[in-house]
């Protein structure tokens, strides 16, 4: 759903009436804001996040208290992604001092957690306990991350962020067509675990504009937000979790939950073109491979190949490889692990590949089996200062493990399978990893979140981020792309079919696609069509903003207000 044109100078006639066409054959098919010289755009997943996210912005606050009530709102909405009891990266641009902050607040693996925890006697990785069981959980951060970010940088009371949540929780919400069909698809999962088979599960499945209550979601919501973040991390909702998961196998304690911390840094920032592009620094690979791919790609005049050609697709398989080839054997946990992120960000090094590809050298390779599908969120938020949120949060895949601690309305995450199991063993999103990604107690396990900020003369210009696991770096790369290179809209650049290469597996995901490109390229290896995931994207150019909500995935929404 593309929402919103903004202009900034009506001074000259023909340039106020070609703005005026443009917005009404926008208007036809899609609703629009209002024109302003002034603006401020939400883009997420669900409408109600959106809505609740635009409120708080028309009330007078910031991107930051726009962003933590978006995110507590998608914990509700959006439970398959949306969390508390997940993790993720938030990027933080504060027009005023022109910085670039980056919060981590991924998963942290258990004090009680090791590096073969998930082998048996032999050596082998047993199946599922990474993914499915008490084992499978990082310590959560969200909470804390929301907190720090609203102390730190938001102007409103976290209450007043929280409350729209907290009603959702216990009023409920109706779910979509998509929305109730997905709950249904993973039953399985939610039988596994007593409260989400209460909460998640309904005999006959659930059916379009059903309600989805969470009550005990709801008192947990209320009860963060009367006691603060101590209520998650050594109250009673610490207590419920850390009972639960005593009981049951785990190995997440209370003792886990006292010294979660969030980290704060500096984003990582590279160039593309006249562009400046920052992501997120390590522990998430998205922002070094974005930068390494951006330096290689640089080398080719991008602009004049066509877009989707054959040609062109070849080039950003040549370039993935090189980035998943170093991002399995480089790539982890930054306090744990000496990531070379100078030279793999440096243009020296992607001039070096690009020679490389030139000469159709490729990176070594052996062969790995892709297994599981994808989830996470990501959402994009500007307010009327200039102060820009890109965050993406996430549980790993689908509802986490599936697991809701008793009484807690939880769902808990997986997200323990991001770490390397075993040296060369794939996870969840066929990724491998090596010495760099192991488990280690305390440590950050690697992960492919990207939110990213382009600038243009020092100014943001592009706020974007999607779900897809290892596909969140592809995905975000070519939005890039198409917006720089070949200058689309943010509805025409989602409008393009996009592609996947990861290096392992040698396979070419892909949507739509050429039937004679596909047969050519199926030359050089398999290939499987799949949905890649969705943007959720702010685009200011020209001083004209545009927000979008991607529509590979229904009930997203993207606003724009005038201010
Ligand atoms: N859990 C997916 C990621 O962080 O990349």
């Amino acid at each position: 759903m593309e929402k919103g044109i903004l202009k900034l100078n009506l001074s000259k006639k023909s340039f106020f009436f070609k703005t005026l066409l443009i917005l009404i054959s926008f208007c036809l098919t899609l609703s629009c804001s209002q024109i302003s010289s002034d603006y401020q755009a939400v883009a997420s997943r669900h409408h109600l996040a959106t809505d609740i996210g635009m409120e708080v912005l028309n009330r007078g606050g910031n991107a930051v208290d726009a962003a933590v009530a978006v995110a507590f709102a998608l914990a509700v909405v959006n439970p398959s992604a949306g969390n508390i009891g997940g993790g993720g990266f938030m990027l933080i641009h504060l027009a005023e001092k022109s910085q670039n902050i980056a919060l981590d607040y991924r998963e942290r693996a258990p004090l009680k957690s090791s590096t073969n925890m998930y082998l048996d006697d032999d050596g082998n990785v047993i199946k599922g306990l990474s993914l499915n069981s008490t084992l499978a959980s990082g310590v959560p951060g969200t909470i804390a991350g929301l907190f720090y970010a609203s102390e730190k940088f938001g102007s409103l009371k976290i209450e007043s962020l929280i409350e729209p949540s907290i009603k959702l929780a216990k009023n409920g919400f109706t779910l979509s067509e998509f929305q109730s069909k997905n709950i249904n698809k993973y039953k399985k999962k939610f039988k596994r675990n007593v409260d989400a088979t209460r909460i998640f599960t309904r005999s006959g499945g659930f059916k379009t504009n059903d309600l989805l209550v969470q009550e005990d979601l709801g008192n947990t919501l209320e009860r963060i937000s009367q006691n603060g973040m101590s209520e998650f991390y050594s109250g009673q909702t610490a207590r419920k979790i850390s009972d639960f998961f005593n009981s049951n196998g785990g190995i997440l304690s209370q003792a886990d939950l006292l010294r979660y911390q969030v980290k704060e840094s500096k984003s990582i920032c590279g160039s593309y073109r006249v562009y400046k592009v920052c992501s997120m620094p390590p522990p998430s690979s998205g922002g070094i491979a974005l930068i390494q791919m951006l330096n290689i790609l640089e080398n080719f005049n991008l602009s004049e190949i066509n877009h989707n050609s054959e040609e062109y697709i070849k080039i950003l398989i040549s370039v993935m490889n090189y980035a998943f080839f170093d991002r399995a054997k480089y790539l982890g946990d930054s306090e744990f692990f000496n990531v070379p992120q100078k030279i793999l960000t440096s243009k020296k090094y992607g001039k070096t590949i690009y020679d490389r590809i030139l000469k159709k050298i490729k990176p070594n390779e052996s062969n790995i089996i892709f297994s599981e599908s994808e989830e996470t969120t990501h959402f994009s938020v500007i307010d009327k200062w200039g102060n820009v949120v890109s965050n993406t949060y996430t549980l790993n895949t689908a509802y986490g493990s599936g697991i809701v601690p008793s009484g807690t309305g939880i769902l808990m995450n997986n997200e323990m399978d991001d770490f390397s199991s075993k040296p060369g063993y794939p996870n969840a999103y066929g990724l491998v990893g090596s010495e760099a990604n192991k488990i280690e107690p305390n440590k950050t396990p690697l992960s492919s979140m990207s939110p990213v900020i382009v600038f243009f003369e020092e100014k943001p210009f592009l706020v974007t981020g999607s779900p897809g696991g290892s596909t969140i770096i592809t995905t975000v790369l070519q939005e890039i792309l198409n917006i720089i290179d070949f200058q689309m809209t943010l509805n025409e650049s989602s409008n393009k079919s996009r592609i996947h290469f990861q290096h392992l597996p040698d396979i070419l995901f892909h949507e739509k696609i050429d039937d004679k490109i596909k047969s050519n390229l199926l030359l050089d290896r398999k290939l499987m069509n799949r949905k890649l995931g969705e943007t959720h994207s702010i685009l200011i150019k020209e001083n004209i903003i545009t927000a979008h909500s991607d529509k590979r995935r229904p009930d997203g929404k993207a606003s724009t207000i005038h201010k």
